[in-house]
């Protein structure tokens, strides 16, 4: 089945940005091991990183069209903001899983509510680049054998 992983802002600039929060692995390390991770499983990954808002939208949208079967998405900030993206979610109707690499809920009260999770499968966080595996683990799990 297609797997999409979408990564919001600021994402294109992991293993550079507050590495004590967000770790060293860059988004093409993250990248490179999913899709690993998804062909050893039977499925087809891609990823598509946007720091605008709109572009995010454009993609889940799009995703419909090419009958992907599940989205992992670190929303990055919009996750506390974007209604707008939590709308496209709820009109595709592709089960979403939410992704954090840091804690969210151990950290400023402004990360602690997210627009996405009511209406995701399920929400990993906390578990740096780990919560991207962890999260295509459960996406696998969730999906038809091939
Ligand atoms: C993040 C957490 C968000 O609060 C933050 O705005 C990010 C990254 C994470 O992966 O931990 O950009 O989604």
């Amino acid at each position: 089945a297609k797997i999409l992983v979408l990564h919001g802002p600021n994402l294109n600039l992991l293993g550079a940005r507050e590495p004590a929060i967000y770790g060293r692995d860059t988004l093409a390390d993250i990248n490179g091991r999913l899709a690993a991770q998804a062909q050893d499983a039977g499925h087809e990954l891609s990823w598509f990183q946007s720091n605008a808002e709109h572009e995010l939208i454009g993609r889940v949208q799009q995703a419909r069209d090419e009958q992907v079967a599940m989205i992992l998405c670190n929303a990055g900030a919009f996750t506390h903001t974007s209604i707008a993206l939590r709308d496209a979610f709820a009109a595709v109707a592709i089960p979403l899983i939410e992704v954090h690499l840091s804690n969210v809920h151990a950290r400023e009260p402004f990360r602690h509510h997210s627009y996405l999770s009511d209406i995701a499968v399920g929400v990993i966080c906390g578990f740096g680049a780990d919560s991207y595996r962890l999260a295509l683990d459960a996406a696998i799990a969730r999906l038809a054998p091939r």
